[in-house]
């Protein structure tokens, strides 16, 4: 019997035969945007089938992820990386899928640590109590872990793999005892399914050191099912949590900075908000994603990207790659947060776990 074979790799752009040399200038987009941040997804496989992002109808037993040599090498993203550091980025993120399925990516941080700008790492944390200490001794400097619920049956709905919260607690634990701290929580609220427990979650992790962020439910990729009705809009979460707990505005860390932040003002920390639906953010996004493969993207909701691994295993010289980065970042105008409608979010755009969150 024939299988139902399911694809969605997206669409890649061969790179220009000659782009402009680049000039050695600041480095801007169209809206003046510099290109500060770098989020390399290592790996488009995941443990989990988080409802939001993999669902389990799609990413089913017959999906084609990618094969091992489509995938970029710790070689060619090491060398990647410091081209990209050298036009200006200060912070690389390692994304997946769930990166800490990729065999040995403590090897990778350990490349890419010299290269001096900020290393972070999101993950499902269903490993990382395993992984943490290595990671910090290569020289990871943070992580990002996903955690949508503290209770058992809501978090075993949502991550649609039978995964229990105490593992991820687990993972936490040993980050922070590992010294990646402060470690940042993500939770995706989606209406009807953890809307009811943004307080539980505020309340485990205040006066805790870590910081939980609130992240709206976005119609990334195409088999989401997202509907504006889902999402719960931040100001609603910041009121949820004020009415027991007085919050604060603080001043964003740095330009471009995603999650808006408030503070306790009982000194019992800080939680984040990352309003993309209700209040986008893409007047300053500064950042510039690395597929898997190694396609360059300007955007999460990208429909196309740019290949760099045919330069890469074409032989281009380092000067080469450059000036084909300058040229994309150039070019850019994203700004789909802005625009975004009920009609946009049913256009084919690439999935989180190909191009990382
Ligand atoms: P730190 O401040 O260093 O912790 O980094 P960050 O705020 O970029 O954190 P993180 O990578 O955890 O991003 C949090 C979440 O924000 C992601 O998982 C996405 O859901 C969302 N996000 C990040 N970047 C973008 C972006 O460029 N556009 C949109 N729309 N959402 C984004
Ligand atoms: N909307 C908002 N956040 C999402 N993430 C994945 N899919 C979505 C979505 N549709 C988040 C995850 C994780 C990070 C990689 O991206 O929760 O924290
Ligand atoms: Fe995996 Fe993260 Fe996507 Fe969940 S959100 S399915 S953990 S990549
Ligand atoms: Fe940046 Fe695109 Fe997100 Fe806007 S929608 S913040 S341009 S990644």
């Amino acid at each position: 019997m024939q299988q139902k074979v399911i694809s969605i790799q997206p669409e890649t752009r061969p790179p220009e035969a000659k782009p402009p040399r680049y000039d050695g200038g600041p480095l801007a987009d169209t809206r003046r945007r510099p290109m500060r941040d770098l989020r390399i997804s290592v790996t488009d496989r995941c443990n989990f089938r988080c409802v939001y992002c993999m669902p389990r109808e799609v990413f089913d037993a017959n999906y084609k992820f990618l094969p091992h040599d489509a995938l970029l090498s710790f070689e060619e993203i090491a060398r990647l990386a410091r081209v990209f550091v050298g036009l200006g980025v200060k912070k690389i993120r390692l994304t997946g899928g769930e990166p800490l399925l990729r065999k040995d990516l403590a090897k990778l941080v350990a490349m890419l640590a010299p290269l001096g700008a900020e290393l972070t790492l999101t993950t499902n944390g269903s490993t990382l109590a395993k992984h943490a200490r290595t990671l910090k001794d290569a020289g990871l400097d943070r992580v990002t872990v996903s955690l949508d619920s503290l209770d058992e049956a809501t978090f075993r709905r949502m991550n649609d793999a039978d995964f229990p919260v105490a593992k991820v607690l687990d993972g936490i634990a040993a980050a922070a005892a590992a010294g990646l701290a402060p470690v940042k929580i993500n939770m995706v609220v989606k209406r009807g399914m953890n809307d009811g427990q943004i307080l539980d979650m505020a309340r485990h992790w205040r006066n805790s050191g870590q910081i939980v962020r609130f992240i709206e439910f976005m119609d990334v990729g195409s088999t989401n099912g997202w509907r504006m009705d889902d999402v719960v809009p931040s100001g609603a979460v910041v009121r949820i949590i004020g009415e027991h707990h007085p919050l604060e505005p603080l001043e964003p860390n740095y330009p471009g900075e995603v999650a808006g932040r408030w503070r306790y003002r009982d000194g019992g920390g800080e939680i984040g908000v990352i309003s993309s639906v209700t209040q986008a953010f893409c007047g300053s996004c500064n950042r510039m994603r690395l597929s898997t493969e190694g396609a360059l993207y300007t955007c999460l909701f990208a429909q196309q990207g740019h290949d760099l691994k045919a330069l890469l295993r074409g032989g281009a010289g380092d000067e080469r790659i450059r000036d084909q980065i300058a040229a994309v970042w150039r070019r850019r105008a994203n700004r789909y947060s802005e625009l975004r409608t009920a009609q946009t979010a049913g256009l084919p755009k690439v999935e989180m776990s190909y191009i990382g969150g």
